[in-house]
């Protein structure tokens, strides 16, 4: 039996990237590990996506749940390292830029095991943000970059990255997107929350506009005034509830504050959408292939291409409620065409490229393809 290609994942926007890698990897017979950290745990955040995405059962929970982000980093990092130990992986695969992400690369890396990064140089250049801290730990450490859009690779190239590690795949969780499209189930979602006329949705989590309490009021106040102008479902976070509410949020009957949505769930909600008020960073990709007018409320952006090419736009929450009225009023800019190899088929060219990887590095291991399918878990 080859060694086995282990996938990390722990918080919601992992699961979507994954799925497609993992499925890729199964056609291709590889031998595979699934390692959930548990940083997401509620079944809103986790299983319901394991379950529409028709993600494997985890081979291993670690259970970490929530902390500090030095808590959190090495809790995943302490039992972590046990497992890898155990499974001796050919490739440890990590998935965008969540404290789950680095803590693996971490321990791989420090266990002289090769890291392959899915969402490789995206960069806000914003240290302010957890995540973009995540991202360039992660990206010096793996052995396998793996770029999702072009800005990646000029990001990675102006660090001086070494041209061999770095591979253009495409994006993952828009394959996710487009191989889901055809069970969304808007009108249902509609019905759900009463929704007949023009709707936004809303989704804001970020530490930046939620922990402090005067950042907190500035959200606050942008969703009731945007709600005075069109029906408003906000799927909210965990993580901001207790702000928000602090903050003076309440539920009216044309804002709607809801629980976390599943994966399917929220896509058919967001299809449905006039448009949507975000602060999260797939969403502003999902909203760019759906053709969804998206309102980005932070001051940058990791993923740029979203507003050169695709729906996107960087508003204060001051300016939501005017761009709101113009987006209304019909007065936006269509996009022409997609970001490049967006096109549902980046898991099968990572899953290619992290077994030719894998190959070099043993050539004595066995094609996964020949002979008998040893297949996931197997
Ligand atoms: C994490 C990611 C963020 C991503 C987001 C998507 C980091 C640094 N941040 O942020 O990039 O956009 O996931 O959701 O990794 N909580 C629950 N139930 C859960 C999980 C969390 O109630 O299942 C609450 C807890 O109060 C927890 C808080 O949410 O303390 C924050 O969770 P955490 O995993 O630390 O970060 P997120 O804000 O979810």
């Amino acid at each position: 039996m080859n060694p086995p290609i282990v996938h990390v994942v722990g918080a919601r926007p992992n699961f979507m990237k994954a799925a497609p890698v993992i499925r890729a990897l199964d056609e291709r017979g590889a031998n595979q590990r699934l390692v959930h950290t548990g940083q997401h745990y509620d079944a809103a955040m986790s299983d319901t996506f394991f379950h529409d995405l028709d993600l494997p059962e985890p081979d291993c929970n670690l259970g970490v749940g929530s902390g500090s982000h030095a808590v959190q980093t090495a809790a995943i990092m302490v039992a972590l390292e046990p497992v890898l130990l155990d499974y001796r992986p050919a490739i440890v695969i990590v998935y965008g830029d969540v404290n789950s992400t680095t803590a693996a690369a971490l321990v791989a890396a420090k266990l002289q095991m090769p890291v392959a990064h899915v969402e490789a140089g995206l960069r806000s250049f914003d240290n302010a943000m957890p995540e973009e801290i995540n991202r360039r730990v992660t990206d010096q450490l793996s052995d396998l970059l793996l770029v999702t859009a072009p800005e990646g690779l000029v990001n990675l190239q102006d660090e001086g990255t070494a041209a061999d590690r770095i591979h253009f795949v495409g994006n993952p969780m828009i394959d996710s997107l487009l191989a889901n499209v055809g069970r969304l189930d808007t009108d249902g979602m509609k019905t759900r929350f009463g929704l007949v006329e023009s709707y936004a949705v809303a989704t804001i989590h970020r530490p930046s506009n939620v922990d402090e309490p005067w950042a907190a009021r500035r959200i606050a106040a942008m969703l009731s005034d945007l709600a005075e102008r069109v029906d408003v479902v906000l799927p909210l976070h965990p993580r901001g509830r207790h702000s928000l509410e602090e903050a003076g949020l309440r539920a009216t009957a044309r804002l709607r504050v809801i629980s976390p949505l599943g994966y399917l769930e929220f896509i058919s909600l967001v299809r449905g959408a006039a448009l949507v008020v975000t602060d999260s960073g797939g969403i502003q990709e999902e909203t760019t292939v759906l053709g969804i007018p998206c309102l980005t409320v932070r001051p940058n952006t990791e993923r740029p291409i979203t507003v050169s090419q695709g729906t996107n736009r960087l508003v204060e929450p001051e300016g939501v409620e005017a761009a709101a009225a113009k987006i209304l009023a019909g007065d936006w800019r269509r996009p022409t065409e997609l970001p490049r190899l967006w096109d549902g088929h980046a898991g099968e060219r990572i899953a290619d490229i992290l077994l030719a990887f894998v190959a070099e590095a043993d050539p004595a291991r066995d094609s996964p393809t020949a002979g008998q399918r040893s297949g996931r878990g197997s």
